[in-house]
């Protein structure tokens, strides 16, 4: 039997993988803000198999929240930090940028890091039993797409922050292995309808892509081939040039 966490996992991707593990046979500890979607989500299995708490990461008192849901479900194998919104943003609305900030950076520090020094306390990983942390970044964070500046940004800061947490943990001896996790685009509800995105996939396609990095152990998962693609050309654009290609738009 093993045990996972996901923050972000009342809807898309993080309860996608939260109803896969559940089947699977795992324990899942599963938070967010909207309660009847844990309450909805638990039901939907045995009692046990699904334990909730409540959680709004941009808040101080998510640690507490944190510590609460790890008591319910004990040591995890599995630490998935899903929770993040995101808005096309051309306006450039103030409030909207840093709400954005707060939430991807911030909010997923508070969460990332707690959890790390939960894993440095606690004797059940130092026998032998490391825990995987993996964080659902996105392709987003390879380049600044103009119409998603704070969300793209945000992205890349996630991405740095764990592939540097990777370095410490070695550095210091901590028992964790991270992934960082950069899907192209899901169709979930961060994408809203108003929109039209390119190679969009189903929310089953992308957990299919993600259990299978993660059971390969998989420093960075990108999905699907496409986005490997499309971000591999990213990677040689220069910068003079991706300035000027303001065809970029999802509208
Ligand atoms: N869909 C895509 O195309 C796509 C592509 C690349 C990356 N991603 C990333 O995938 C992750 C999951 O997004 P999704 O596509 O599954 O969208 P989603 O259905 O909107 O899920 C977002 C999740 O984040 C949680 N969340 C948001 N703000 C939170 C807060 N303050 N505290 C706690 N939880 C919070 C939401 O829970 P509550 O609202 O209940 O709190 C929800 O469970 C995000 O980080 C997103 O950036 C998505």
């Amino acid at each position: 039997m093993q045990t996972a966490i996901i923050i972000g996992a009342t809807s898309g991707i993080g309860r996608e993988l939260a109803v896969r593990l559940a089947e699977a046979g795992w324990t899942v500890g599963v938070a967010g803000r909207r309660e009847e979607r844990l309450s909805s989500l638990a039901a939907r299995f045995p009692e046990g198999v699904i334990r909730t708490q409540i959680l709004d990461i941009t808040t101080p008192e998510a640690t507490d929240a944190l510590d609460a849901l790890l008591l319910k479900t004990g040591a995890p194998d599995l630490f998935l930090h899903v929770s993040g919104i995101g808005k096309q943003n051309p306006q450039i609305d103030e409030a909207v940028e840093m709400q954005i900030i707060e939430t991807n950076c911030s909010g997923m520090v508070r969460m990332v890091s707690h959890f790390v020094n939960y894993v440095k306390r606690s004797p059940v990983y130092h026998e032998g039993h490391t825990a995987q942390i993996a964080v659902v970044t996105s392709v987003a964070g390879t380049a600044g797409l103009g119409i998603s500046a704070a969300y793209s940004a945000s992205k890349k800061m996630q991405s740095t922050y764990i592939s540097a947490l990777s370095q410490l943990s070695r550095m210091e001896g901590i028992p964790v292995r991270f992934t960082d996790i950069r899907p192209g685009f899901v169709a979930t509800e961060i994408l809203g309808a108003e929109h039209h995105y390119p190679f969009i996939m189903p929310v089953e396609k992308a957990a299919d892509c993600i259990l299978k990095g993660l059971r390969r152990k998989r420093r960075v998962i990108t999905f699907d081939w496409k986005f490997r693609l499309v971000v591999g050309l990213w990677h040689l654009i220069p910068r003079g040039l991706w300035e000027r290609m303001t065809f970029i738009k999802t509208q």
